[in-house]
């Protein structure tokens, strides 16, 4: 069988070391830069990505354009080898500055000097997080379910990559010296690493199984889409356009996530339904058959939407009002939401707990910017949810994932040093404990979780706990080759 790879226009200039439509070949100090920055970097792939890849065949997706109807081809590719390019969006002639204080005047071509540190973390934490992906993830290969969701794995990996090469870029070009010391600094951290750990809490936890990498996929990347959302609404015009981009590729890696969840608990309905099994909270009787039970779904549900609600900041921040202000960092759907999108004068609900109780406050709009992105977060995600729950009322079971109150089991924030249950019920520390056993997973859980995962690494097959997919990547089968193992 061959690859089909699709007829595009090639926009990217491939004859370069480093592919990109920058024109970096008419940028000799920055091409010299990154060229230096390029070994160091596959270096780190080679230690810190996927364990024991580097001869296999990976049929894969490559950016070779940034037209929407086709910006990418497929064929195999050895990773090591992989293309890893700078891509921007589209220039829009004329674009303003569509928030803020400035909100009127023309983009910015060049990091203002005032807001010089400001941008340069904002591009350090979302650069942060995509390498960390890809090494949280490292060993998930070996335990891979089909050779279709391998390769899904490795496409999600390289485009992190890829998603990294975005944001050194933005560093190398436009922060002299200190932005080529974050790049270099971006390859020395590494997930849960004692010393030198990754910048966020939620990239330091282990993704050890297939089911949290579906999760992390559905929930965790989704925080990477409304951030990169609102720095597409940036100012700073080749942030908003490398985001833009992003966001492309991103979109991916939800797909990959929602589909993940809904085939596992595809794969359970049936199991239930052909062993004649009615009820699906008899956690024993569904996982005798060698399956995921939902109840435990939901405890991984509620468990990712905590963590990655943290990754959105104190819901009330100075910092994030700061980057409004400044025009650097938007709202999500900032151009379509219907105010004057500078906020002055306005407020925006924020939920807290006060004596006990969950009450509404009214902050300044400006300082509950991360509260609202964390609300549009929460809608967001509830979409999946929805997918999910049809599916099993389809399939004839009375069971109903929900999304756990904001609130639940965080770490950072307003909500921080409370005790809520997922529904929203403010309890003591105490009554907490005592249940937190029903609401997110034991060690019992989990060890039955990776019990499951034995690799299926025939082509055409899927692990057990996992239904096949409805269409393969591409256009190609489900029996294709995904990953050529020799
Ligand atoms: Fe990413
Ligand atoms: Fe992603």
């Amino acid at each position: 069988m061959s690859a089909v790879i699709n007829e595009v226009a090639v926009e990217v200039n491939y004859d370069d070391l480093i592919p990109n439509n920058v024109d970096l070949s008419n940028d000799a100090q920055l091409k010299k830069a990154l060229e230096r920055w390029q070994p160091k970097y596959v270096e780190w792939w080679n230690e810190a990505g996927p364990e024991d890849a580097k001869d296999l065949e990976v049929y894969l997706r490559t950016a070779v354009g940034v037209d929407p109807k086709g910006w990418a081809k497929f064929g195999h590719v050895k990773m090591p080898d992989y293309r890893w390019g700078i891509l921007l969006a589209p220039k829009e002639e004329g674009r303003t500055i569509p928030f803020g204080k400035h909100k009127g005047e023309p983009v910015w071509q060049e990091v203002p000097g005032e807001y010089r540190a400001l941008l340069r973390r904002l591009i350090v934490i979302q650069g942060d997080t995509e390498p960390a992906s890809v090494e949280q993830q490292r060993a998930l290969s070996a335990t891979a379910p089909s050779l279709y969701d391998m390769r899904n794995l490795f496409q999600i990996n390289v485009e992190e990559g890829r998603h990294l090469w975005a944001m050194v870029y933005l560093l190398v070009k436009y922060f002299g010296r200190d932005g080529r010391e974050e790049a270099e600094m971006l390859l020395e951290r590494r997930s849960a690493d004692e010393d030198k750990p990754r910048i966020l809490g939620a990239f330091n936890e282990e993704t050890g199984d297939w089911l949290t990498f579906f999760m992390f996929t559905y929930f965790t990347d989704r925080d990477g889409k409304m951030q990169l959302e609102s720095l597409a609404q940036s100012g700073f015009d080749p942030l908003a356009r490398s985001c833009r981009f992003m966001l492309t590729e991103e979109a991916h890696h939800m797909f990959v996530g929602e589909t993940g969840i809904g085939r596992v608990i595809q794969r359970t309905c049936e199991a239930m339904t052909e062993a004649g099994i009615t009820d699906p909270n008899d956690v024993e009787a569904v996982r005798a058959l060698g399956v995921i039970d939902l109840p435990t779904l939901q405890k991984k549900m509620n468990f990712h939407v905590s963590v990655t609600s943290d990754l959105f900041g104190a819901e009330v921040s100075t910092n994030g009002a700061a980057a409004f202000i400044a025009g650097i960092k938007g709202r999500y759907n900032e151009t379509k939401i219907d105010d004057d999108h500078q906020l002055n004068n306005d407020t925006y609900p924020v939920l807290r707990v006060i004596d006990g109780a969950i009450v509404e406050v009214a902050e300044s709009a400006h300082n509950a910017i991360n509260s609202r992105l964390l609300d549009d977060y929460h809608k967001d995600a509830i979409g999946g949810l929805k997918r999910w729950n049809k599916s099993i009322q389809k399939a004839g079971f009375d069971f109903e994932f929900k999304l756990p109150f904001k609130g639940f089991s965080r770490k950072v924030g307003v909500f921080a040093e409370d005790f809520i249950t997922p529904d929203g019920q403010v309890v003591t520390e105490e009554a907490w404990n005592a249940q937190k056993d029903e609401w997110l997973c034991t060690e019992s859980d989990d060890a039955f979780i990776k019990s499951l995962m034995v690799p299926c690494k025939e082509v055409g097959k899927y692990a057990g706990w996992i239904a096949e997919p409805r269409v393969g990547v591409d256009g190609q089968p489900l029996d294709y080759e995904y990953v050529k193992l020799h």
